[in-house]
């Protein structure tokens, strides 16, 4: 018997079935357009130049709207990429062409306010990171997409790298032996383009920090406390959207983490490294995460968004061994497209939000850390292994 369902239920049910919640029917039963997620884009800048090719390659979107404060931003890149409808506002967007994925890259500072919006209209979120402005603002938009049988998820995408899930397994297989100690870094001269990196809500902790916090609690487990120290090494810098601007937010920071049975690690941060890679991080052939355990080392090449080898060294093979050389498919933009596959199929990403949340729970406590000098203690947790 033929099972045919419309659209809009297909895309219910398969949030239900990532959910956990119910089995999808058959997939030969749809259309291939009924399997198409239409998503919208809000935030036309930079970030969007990186999204929308990959978006409009995937056999699982389809690209509905775009939305800009800045409307010849939304008009260029639907022009551009063959997008049907523009908007310069978030209330136009969400009165306008039905969509199931609102994808926000817009300032950091606005991701709060536009995923709760987007949610009370009924719309499943993916975020650039981070998710929400405070800890607490994430998980009450966490706990609103349960109750309204939504999903919302975060950047950054670094769990989904080979090199990221060959780590995970080494660790698991006790290649190491028994970890102790990681450390990561990633830090640039910082953005020239937005002001809001260096504003209140904006800083290199959820900008850049975010990335090593997400790898290395994907790794370890999550943290149980946090230890950190921030500061702001140049108090001045020059836009291109505000001119000579005051920096609010740390620049610099220092994160210690406490993941628990003795493993302690290390990310420091910041918008004031002098790094020949640059922002592109095109050409970094070194080690960026290290870890060690009482039987090897393993050392992540290049940057976490962007991986291309892991070094292995064991107890059993003293000698370097260079491994998951390639990383293809992966590449740090895809964040967005994936969840349209997992809305699609219903197949869980290994992305979660509860892991972002963390995250920003981490985040948030290392500034706290800075101003009170003390050691702080976490409350959020998420599952873990992320690769079973
Ligand atoms: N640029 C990068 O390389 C990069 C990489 C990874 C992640 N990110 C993240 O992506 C996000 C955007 O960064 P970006 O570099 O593209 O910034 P950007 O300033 O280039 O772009 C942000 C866009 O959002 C628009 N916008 C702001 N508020 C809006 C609102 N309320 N409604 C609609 N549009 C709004 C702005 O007009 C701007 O065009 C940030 O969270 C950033 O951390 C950026």
């Amino acid at each position: 018997m033929s099972h045919k369902i419309s659209r809009k239920e297909f895309i219910a049910r398969g949030t239900a079935a990532v959910a956990g919640a119910m089995v999808l029917p058959a997939v030969e039963a749809m259309t291939p357009a009924d399997k198409r997620i239409k998503v919208a884009v809000i935030g036309c800048g930079s970030v969007s130049n990186m999204y929308l090719p990959h978006l409009s390659k995937s056999p699982f979107v389809e690209l509905v709207s775009t939305c800009d404060i800045i409307f010849d931003r939304a008009k260029k890149q639907a022009e551009k990429f063959n997008v049907p409808n523009q908007y310069d506002h978030i209330d136009k967007l969400l009165k306008g062409a039905p969509f199931d994925l609102m994808v926000n890259l817009t300032n950091m500072q606005e991701h709060g306010r536009l995923n709760r919006q987007a949610l009370m209209a009924g719309i499943h979120v993916w975020s650039e990171k981070p998710m929400a402005n405070t800890y607490k603002e994430g998980k009450e938009l966490l706990d609103l997409s349960r109750q309204r049988g939504l999903r919302i998820w975060g950047a950054p995408a670094v769990v989904n790298s080979p090199q990221f899930a060959f780590m995970s397994q080494a660790i698991r297989a006790g290649k190491l032996g028994k970890v102790s100690s990681a450390h990561a870094h990633y830090g640039h001269l910082g953005p020239t383009w937005s002001a809001f990196f260096y504003e209140q809500g904006g800083g290199s902790l959820p900008d850049l920090g975010v990335y090593n916090l997400a790898t290395l609690t994907g790794l370890l487990g999550p943290a149980r406390s946090v230890m950190a120290m921030t500061s702001i090494v140049t108090p001045e810098r020059t836009t291109d959207n505000k001119g000579k601007i005051p920096v609010v937010a740390e620049d610099n920071a220092m994160v210690l983490m406490d993941h628990g049975n003795g493993v302690l690690s290390h990310v420091q941060c910041g918008f004031n490294y002098f790094d020949p890679y640059g922002h592109e991080g095109e050409g970094q052939d070194r080690p960026t995460i290290s870890i060690w355990g009482t039987h090897g080392n393993m050392a992540l090449i290049g940057y976490d968004w962007a991986p291309f080898g892991v070094d292995l060294s064991t107890h059993d093979h003293e000698q370097t061994v260079r491994y998951v050389k390639d990383a293809a498919p992966y590449v740090w933009e895809m964040g967005a497209s994936v969840i349209c596959e997992s809305l699609a199929t219903g197949k869980e990403p290994l992305i979660n939000a509860e892991h972002a949340l963390h995250v920003l729970e981490i985040i948030e406590s290392a500034r706290k850390s800075q101003e009170t000098g003390t050691r702080i203690a976490l409350t959020s947790t998420f599952p873990y292994p992320v690769v079973r």
